[in-house]
């Protein structure tokens, strides 16, 4: 293995440049060049092919975004561009390739895999939504950002004795609503996974209140439906509140990575570089109980369901439970 080309795909999540740092520096120490491809698959139909050196990546490593830039592609589900993007690998003698995105980049590398060409995933979206793994690059950063925001409406929620429903990120999985929602204190935390009923979420924040609390704080994840749509229904059941809405979007997506989410891009990045150095490809790496793992693409997408921390949701519950004399 002389050439290896690494592109990230789909959302960008902070700390993909962590993974794109260990891919390089991991490369060189075995002698292997690395490309770095812009813009996701779409570079690589087109051959946006650029050299990484250390000097390119190193300041990187504390930078949220991807350097290699990314692009939303659904075009790279055909097999004739797949084949194009390998046309262009052979070209560039490149002998394999990392993809760092979400479970539909996966695909990609799982589509170019069979076609003879050898890639392998690693799991970047701030969503957390990936099968198999606990964790993929970005959900820390995001769910930290989500979570200081939280942190500064609670200010202006109590002088006001107000409640807030902050509306996160992640797309269909509720983990980011979880973990902020937990970290914040909140009142209610409503997420895809779960059913909910708003007069009970209205019951939880009255007794949060009769208790002592001066204010409450929902937070709905975007998988349910909008604030908007949330505030007017909440209302509804609690007309005595003073209630308003917020949605975060994609100021989650920014800022500099956390620590957790550096380390573990960093242990990811180098170990698919070690993969493919062992002809392993059609796979993906990821974290359980703290340690790397590595998952087969078509057995675990196909065969496993992302499931959310159900024990943190349910704990919730119990703590918001209260009965109103
Ligand atoms: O997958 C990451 C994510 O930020 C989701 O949480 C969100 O639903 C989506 O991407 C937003 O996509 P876009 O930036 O293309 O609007």
């Amino acid at each position: 293995m002389k050439r290896i080309a690494v592109l990230t795909s789909g959302g960008d999540a902070p700390g993909m440049n962590a993974a794109i740092r260990a891919v390089v520096e991991q490369g060189l120490h075995h002698g292997i060049e690395v490309l770095g491809v812009r813009f996701g698959y779409k570079g690589l139909v087109e051959g946006d092919f650029i050299p990484l050196s250390i000097a390119d990546v190193h300041h990187k490593v504390k930078r949220g975004g991807t350097m290699l830039y990314t692009a939303r592609y659904p075009e790279f589900r055909e097999e004739a561009t797949q084949l194009l993007a390998i046309e262009q690998l052979k070209k560039h003698e490149i002998d394999g390739l990392i993809v760092i995105g979400g479970d539909g980049s996966f695909g990609g590398a799982l589509a170019l895999t069979k076609l003879g060409f050898p890639a392998i995933g690693i799991p970047g979206t701030i969503d957390n939504d990936i099968p198999g793994t606990e964790y993929t690059i970005g959900f820390d950063s995001a769910m930290t950002v989500a979570l200081e925001a939280i942190d500064n409406i609670s200010d202006t929620a109590a002088s006001h004795n107000r409640t807030f429903v902050v509306e996160v990120m992640g797309r269909h999985a509720g983990d980011i609503a979880i973990w902020a929602g937990i970290a914040a204190g909140s009142d209610a935390i409503i997420i895809p996974e779960e059913s909910y009923d708003i007069a009970d979420v209205a019951r939880r924040v009255d007794a949060g209140r009769a208790a002592g609390k001066d204010y409450s704080m929902i937070v709905l994840a975007e998988g349910v439906m909008g604030v908007e749509e949330f505030v007017k229904q909440y209302s509804e059941v609690a007309p005595h509140q003073s209630v308003r809405g917020v949605t975060l979007s994609h100021i989650q997506r920014g800022g500099n990575p956390t620590g957790r989410d550096r380390v573990f891009a960093t242990l990811m990045g180098a170990k698919s570089v070690d993969l493919l150095i062992h002809g392993q490809s059609g796979i993906y790496v990821g974290i359980i109980n703290e340690e790397l793992a590595v998952f087969d693409i078509v057995e675990t997408l196909e065969k496993t369901k992302h499931k959310v921390r159900e024990d943190l949701y349910e704990l919730n519950l119990e703590l918001t439970e209260r009965i109103i004399d």
